[in-house]
C-alpha cells in the first residue's frame, strides 16, 4: 500500500503543483511538503481536510482507505458454478487477433473475477498475470489455471492501492472500470498507459451513464461519462472505440446497461 506521502507526491505531480505551490496554498514550508513526500514526518490531523482539497480528492484516499476490506464479490464467487460463466470474453479474441502470441506477451488482468479471461489468455500462449480484490475470486481462478494445466500469476490485491511494477505489453480489464471513484479515473488511466509499451495494447470496457436508462437501484458502481474513457486515450491509435447498449436480468429485473469498449494502441513514448 501507499504511504501518504507517496500518494501526496503522485497527486501533486499530477496537477502539476512544485512543492512550494502546495506549501503557499496551505500556507506551509516547502520543507514540511519535501518532509512529508520523504516519509519523514506527517501532515497535521488539522490540514488533512485542506490537503485533500487542494490535491482534489479525499482524506480517506489520502490515508490509503478506500473502504470494507471485504468484497461484495467474495459472496457471488463462493459457490462452485462460475459467476461469470466460463467463456472468454469475445475482447479476448479481438486482442489476440491484433497481438497474436507469436511470443509469450506479457499481460495484466485488472479485476479479473474467477479469472475466465486469464486463463483463456495463457492457454493460448500470454504470460498473464492477473488479480481482483476477492479472495474467494482468486482461490477459484487458481483452481482454474490448475485444472486447465496453464501458470497464471494470480494474486488478491486491491487495484487502489496495487503499485503497477514493470511495463506490459496488453493490460486487460473488463467490468472493473467503474469501481474507480471518479477522483481516480483519469489518474489510474493514465498510470495503466504509463506502464504500458510502446505497441502494446489497452482493452477496457467501462460502464457508462445515459439518462435516458433506468438506473438500478443500489447502484454502488460509478459509471463512466460517455466517451470519457476514450477521451483518456486520445493521443493512442484506436483499433476499437465502441458503445454498447444490452439487456441485463441481474438480480431477477430487467434493466440495460451502456458501455464504452476501447482497444488502443500506445504508438509514442
Ligand atoms: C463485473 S466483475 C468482472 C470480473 C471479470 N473481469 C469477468 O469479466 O469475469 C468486476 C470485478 O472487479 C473486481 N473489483 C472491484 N473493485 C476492485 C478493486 N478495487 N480492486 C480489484 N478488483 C476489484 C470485483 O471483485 C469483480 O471480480
Amino acid at each position: 500500500m501507499r504511504t501518504i506521502g507517496e500518494t501526496i507526491k503522485k497527486r501533486r505531480k499530477l496537477l502539476s503543483f512544485t512543492q512550494q505551490e502546495l506549501a503557499g496554498k496551505l500556507n506551509i514550508s516547502a520543507q514540511a511538503v519535501s518532509k512529508w513526500e520523504n516519509g519523514a514526518a506527517l501532515p497535521d490531523l488539522v490540514l488533512m481536510p485542506r490537503l485533500a482539497q487542494v490535491l482534489e480528492t479525499t482524506v480517506d484516499s489520502l490515508l490509503g482507505y478506500h473502504g470494507a476490506p471485504v468484497s461484495k464479490y467474495d459472496e457471488r464467487y463462493q459457490g462452485e458454478e462460475f459467476y461469470w460463466g466460463l467463456n472468454p470474453n469475445q475482447l479476448c479474441y479481438e486482442l489476440m487477433k491484433l497481438k497474436p502470441p507469436t511470443r509469450p506477451y506479457r499481460v495484466l488482468e485488472i479485476g479479473c473475477g474467477e479469472g475466465k479471461d486469464a486463463v483463456f489468455l495463457a492457454r493460448c500462449g500470454y504470460r498473464v498475470k492477473a488479480f481482483d480484490e476477492s479472495q474467494a475470486g482468486i482461490d477459484k481462478a487458481l483452481l482454474l489455471a490448475e485444472k486447465n494445466g496453464v501458470q497464471v500469476d494470480f494474486f488478491k490485491a486491491n487495484a487502489l492501492d496495487y503499485q503497477i511494477e514493470g511495463e506490459y505489453d496488453i493490460i486487460f480489464s473488463s467490468g472493473f472500470f467503474d469501481y474507480l471513484p471518479d477522483n481516480i479515473k483519469r489518474e489510474f488511466t493514465s498510470m495503466l498507459k504509463g506502464h504500458t509499451v510502446v505497441g502494446g495494447l489497452n482493452v477496457i470496457n467501462a460502464f457508462v451513464d445515459k439518462p435516458f436508462m433506468k438506473k438500478k437501484e443500489g447502484q454502488q458502481r460509478t459509471p463512466w461519462k460517455s466517451g470519457e474513457l476514450f477521451m483518456c486515450y486520445h493521443e493512442w491509435l484506436f483499433h476499437k472505440c465502441e458503445q454498447i447498449i444490452f439487456d441485463c436480468n441481474s438480480g431477477g429485473i430487467p434493466h440495460q446497461h451502456c458501455m464504452d469498449v476501447l482497444i488502443a494502441e500506445k504508438v509514442l513514448e
